[in-house]
């Protein structure tokens, strides 16, 4: 087992496989490739390799390759001497002479602009490099852990990173799943996570169970492992004590929930409700309800491409009901009011600017419309602003 897991927290077969291989990677000085999405954990993971490692006792400095301006980087990293450039008023250490006996994490390394690869690359091989406006090499002991969030093997197809930098780096590859392929970790780092920050304020959240949980489990979490962790941030200072409800979660994690869960069973849960306070002024219930069902309608009709059999399936009502719906909101024309319309006004605004158009516009009115009504109820922003009530 790991001496020092760094707070490294998981169950799931990518973290074991993780810590084993930190374990191994720790005890030699071998050059390691974190890889991964944002949010992953590969900094922890690069404190972790550093700390089991018998460079422990000396620094660990971090350089983040895509925050330091490209004319800047190379003095930052290899250091400078006293007028190297304008505005160098004194000699400085580079990042390197700074981690000497310790490890260099170039976080980032993709950005890493191509002219300062090729330094890189010589120091991988040489441990050796000179400071900005010098021509004393300089020798360094330094391990190098490097990370990225991107694909570094496509950045070589379009020769943005350097074929033979990328095999240097790459000698121990650690790639890191992102939490949606790891879901098992979710409720152990939450609980790691309201420990840390009831902990850290004083409060008293309880660890959530339930739905909670399993809204918590059920979403995909681009942002990984630091979007949870910034989430139970929230929740603990917002909420102090107790349990977490329904109504404290973000609406994209509710989201998620409720469009998995199974309906129609006539009890809406809680979960399928919209959440919205009565204001203390009151409101106009029956314009908030049509809204909502607008937006409802809207969703099914984008969802099916607007096939308003599909449509009327998914919100549980005759077709007929639907159509009726959509005719009440102007948005589908009868053949005889089509017609009328064309003849009064010669319609100017579709698409077709030939004269023979007549002949399909029924079925073609709508063919740019391929779905996506916004929220908004915007179906009315297609051009013509109609579904045809034909057999779709
Ligand atoms: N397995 C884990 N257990 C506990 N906390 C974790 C774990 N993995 C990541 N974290 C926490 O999540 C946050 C993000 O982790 P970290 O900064 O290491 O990710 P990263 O991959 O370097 O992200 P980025 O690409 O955005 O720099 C940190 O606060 C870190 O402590
Ligand atoms: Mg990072």
């Amino acid at each position: 087992m790991l001496a020092n897991r760094s707070a490294l927290v998981g169950e799931s077969v990518a973290i074991e496989d993780i810590l084993r291989t930190i374990e191994k990677v720790s005890q030699t000085d071998s050059t390691v490739l974190i890889s991964g999405e944002s949010g992953v954990g590969k900094e922890l993971i690069a404190r972790a390799i550093h700390e089991n490692s018998n460079r422990s006792n000396k620094a660990l400095v971090i350089v983040n390759c895509a925050a330091i301006p490209a004319d800047l980087i190379e003095a930052e990293l290899f250091g400078h001497t006293k007028g190297a450039f304008t505005g160098a008023t004194q000699n400085r250490l580079g990042r390197f002479e700074a981690a000497h006996g310790g490890t260099l994490f170039l976080d980032e390394v993709g950005e890493l602009p191509l002219q300062l690869q090729s330094k890189l690359l010589r120091v991988l091989q040489t441990r050796q490099f000179e400071a900005v406006g010098s021509n004393k090499t300089i020798e360094v002991d330094v391990r190098i852990i490097a990370a990225t969030n991107r694909d570094l093997e496509t950045a070589i197809q379009t020769r943005e990173f350097r074929e033979d930098l990328y095999y240097r780096l790459n000698v121990i590859p650690l790639k890191v799943p992102a939490l949606r392929e790891r879901k098992s970790d979710i409720p152990q780092l939450i609980s790691h996570f309201i420990t840390q920050f009831n902990q850290a304020t004083g409060h008293s959240v309880e660890m959530p169970s339930g739905q909670i949980l399993e809204a918590l489990m059920a979403y995909d979490w681009p942002g990984n492992i630091r979007e949870l962790e910034n989430l139970i941030e929230r929740l603990v200072i917002l909420k102090g004590q107790g349990t977490v409800d329904l109504g404290d979660l973000p609406h994209r994690i509710f989201q998620k929930f409720a469009e998995g869960r199974p309906s129609g069973t006539g009890a809406l849960s809680e979960w399928e409700f919209p959440r919205m306070v009565l204001p203390n002024s009151g409101l106009d219930l029956k314009a908030i309800v049509d809204a909502f069902e607008n937006h409802l309608v809207d969703q099914a009709l984008a969802r099916t491409n607007n096939n308003k059999n599909r449509a009327s399936e998914l919100l549980q009502m005759n077709r007929t009901t639907l159509v009726e719906k959509l005719r009440k909101r102007g948005m589908i024309q009868t053949v005889g009011s089509r017609n009328r319309m064309k003849a009064e006004n010669n319609h100017p605004t579709g698409a077709s600017t030939g004269s023979d158009s007549n002949s399909n516009s029924n079925t073609n009115s709508n063919s740019n419309s391929n779905g996506n009504a916004n929220n908004n109820g915007s179906l009315l922003g297609n051009r013509g602003g109609f579904i045809p009530d034909v057999n779709a």
